[in-house]
């Protein structure tokens, strides 16, 4: 009988679960003990559907009703036609950061000198960027967190902001109201690319972080360059993606995606878990599954059912304030 089969060998990995947990649950190590697959070289390590089961402290990863990432069903977003434009503050024109290989993301945390808030749209408060992370996948057909009517994307650019009009730090605002802000991107493989990720993911930055941990400084990033000329964007109430999956997430989700080059693609796929003495693993495939939506609504500032939908005007640009220039588009 495979299906009782299948049963008792699903039990049996439940309880090698609580049995590694008793065996090696050091407090340093168990704070960064989880990954998107369950088996890391053989030995067992928290994949989603456990992340919520071994640290009581990641119970909202498997109770929580406010879940990220979702499917979007476009035919369910409501037209807001009163949500107004994203707006992005900033003190100069360009930032810098490290761009680190965490062995799970690419992530690029900004320096503290040039903030950049964003406000606008469902947002009541102003976020300041901190980090840009990265999600994709080993094939071009999947690799995004959110899916659009089932469908996946080679991958997904989310920036992480924390609201800075209530709380000091990324770390007290991920546990309370209010607290995030992120803005997805969707990857688009195609024969061209944009500055930003030109910048990023050339053959000479990104090779300087082939392994886990690696780290380095890249200058004269310029965040606008992430976002499309025009866009529309839909938004809703969501959790982080990854443990401990606290629900203080207003997701922005823009409509049209951020062009890569499959060399791009491929230089990220080369990224390693691991470190260059270990094995070598790929990066991709580090997205958290579809969770379920309950009840919560799906707001646009565009009407998505409408076919060939423009995105006309100014509320579908990005208003730009540089409070030193006093330049405002
Ligand atoms: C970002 O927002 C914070 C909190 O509202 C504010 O203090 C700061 O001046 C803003 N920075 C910029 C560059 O707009
Ligand atoms: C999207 O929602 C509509 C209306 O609720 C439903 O009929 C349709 O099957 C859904 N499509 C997907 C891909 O979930
Ligand atoms: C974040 O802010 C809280 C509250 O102000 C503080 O207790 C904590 O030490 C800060 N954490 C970091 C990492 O700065
Ligand atoms: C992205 O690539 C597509 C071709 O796949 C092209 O039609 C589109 O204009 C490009 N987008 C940008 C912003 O350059």
């Amino acid at each position: 009988m495979p299906g009782i089969l299948w049963r008792s060998l699903l039990i049996l990995q439940a309880s090698a679960v609580i049995y590694t947990a008793a065996q090696f649950s050091p407090a340093k190590t168990y704070e960064d003990w989880w990954a998107y697959k369950e088996a890391v070289q053989g030995s067992f390590v928290p994949g989603p559907a456990f992340w919520g089961l071994v640290n009581s402290a990641w119970n909202l990863c498997t109770i929580g009703k406010r879940q990220s990432p979702i499917n979007i069903n476009t035919s369910q977003i409501i037209f807001d036609p009163f949500l107004p434009p994203l707006r992005l503050s900033m003190t100069g024109t360009t930032v810098s950061g490290t761009m680190y290989n965490t062995g799970r993301h690419v992530s690029l945390r900004l320096d503290q000198e040039q903030p950049v808030n964003i406000s606008g749209g469902p947002l009541l408060y102003n976020h300041r960027l901190e980090e840009v992370m990265f999600h994709f996948g080993s094939e071009n057909s999947i690799g995004s967190e959110h899916l659009m009517n089932k469908e996946a994307s080679a991958g997904e650019v989310q920036l992480i902001h924390y609201n800075q009009d209530l709380y000091s730090n990324i770390t007290e605002a991920s546990r309370n109201p209010n607290g995030l802000a992120v803005i997805s991107l969707f990857l688009n493989v195609a024969d061209n690319s944009n500055s930003f990720l030109n910048r990023m993911l050339n053959r000479e930055t990104i090779t300087r972080i082939s392994f886990r941990n690696e780290a380095t400084h890249i200058q004269d990033l310029s965040i606008e360059d992430l976002y499309p000329e025009t866009f529309g964007f839909l938004t809703y109430q969501g959790s982080m993606t990854i443990p401990p999956c606290y629900e203080t997430v207003t997701w922005i989700i823009i409509d049209r995606p951020l062009n890569i080059t499959s060399m791009q693609m491929h230089s990220l796929r080369l990224l390693s878990q691991n470190q260059p003495s270990q094995i070598f693993q790929s990066m991709s495939d580090n997205f958290r599954p579809i969770q379920p939506l309950f009840h919560r609504g799906l707001r646009g500032n565009l009407d998505f059912r409408k076919p060939g939908r423009k995105c006309k005007g100014a509320n579908y640009k990005l208003h730009i304030d540089r409070p030193t220039s006093s330049t405002t588009n």
